[in-house]
């Protein structure tokens, strides 16, 4: 099986409080970009990842020495846009390939999650990691709060496998169509592709907001 990944990296730090791209925030003085292209590189030879314009070169900088042939694009405005790009360039692959979509937001999600996933793509057109939702979720503000049933949510991860076909024509029929999603998965879902769920991990946790990163680094260090 050919497998490839699109590694998106070309996010704000702005929710961080920092003023560098987030995928170069160091945790434990390792870019979460090169933490997660690591972890990438363990079950493909190829992955592009997805840039910030102006930080192309820290980029670069930041994944020199891991183990893949690896491609710096420039991102585009939102996330789905820099994953279309990305993909884009590994179209000669062939409708056929396995590509892993994962975010350096990411840096942690271990690799047994990415053999599931390897796993269910034999049988689906695209797989993703869901965890059971521990927080009450609400929906609405106000007036208008209303609560869902708790048991039958689950929280998606990246990275989320798909044949390169369906991932190609969902992101050009969602971009065609102005539908916008904020994972690969629901586009998948909703051009009809088989999609599949597979258990995730919490160490796959999003880095979003300071706190986040010092539990990594707490837990790094232990
Ligand atoms: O902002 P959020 O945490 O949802 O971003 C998820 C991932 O998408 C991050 O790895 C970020 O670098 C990436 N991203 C991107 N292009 C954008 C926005 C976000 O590649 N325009």
């Amino acid at each position: 099986m050919t497998i490839a990944a699109v590694l998106t990296a070309a996010g704000s730090g702005s929710r961080l409080g920092r003023d560098i791209p987030k995928a170069l925030v160091p945790v434990a003085g390792v870019p979460m970009v090169r933490w997660a292209a690591s972890a990438l590189a363990s079950v493909t030879g190829r992955i592009v990842v997805t840039s910030p314009a102006d930080a192309l070169a820290d980029i670069v900088a930041a994944l020199h020495g891991v183990p893949a042939e690896i491609d710096v694009v420039v991102g585009g405005e939102t996330r789905q846009d820099s994953v279309r790009a990305g993909i884009q360039s590994l179209a000669e692959l062939g409708d056929d390939a396995t590509v892993l979509v994962h975010d350096a937001a990411r840096p942690f999600m271990p690799v047994a999650v990415m053999g599931r996933l390897l796993q269910a793509i034999e049988h689906h057109d695209a797989a993703i990691p869901v965890l059971p939702v521990v927080d009450t979720i609400v929906t609405g503000v106000g007036a208008d709060v209303s609560y869902l049933h708790r048991p039958s949510l689950g929280a998606v991860q990246t990275p989320q496998a798909f044949r390169l076909g369906p991932l190609l024509d969902s992101h050009r029929r969602a971009h065609a169509d102005g539908v916008e999603a904020t994972d690969d998965g629901s586009l998948a879902l909703h051009y009809g592709y088989r999609l599949g769920t597979v258990e995730g991990d919490p160490l796959g946790a999003k880095i979003t907001y300071a706190a986040d990163l010092e539990a990594a680094e707490r837990r790094l260090s232990a």
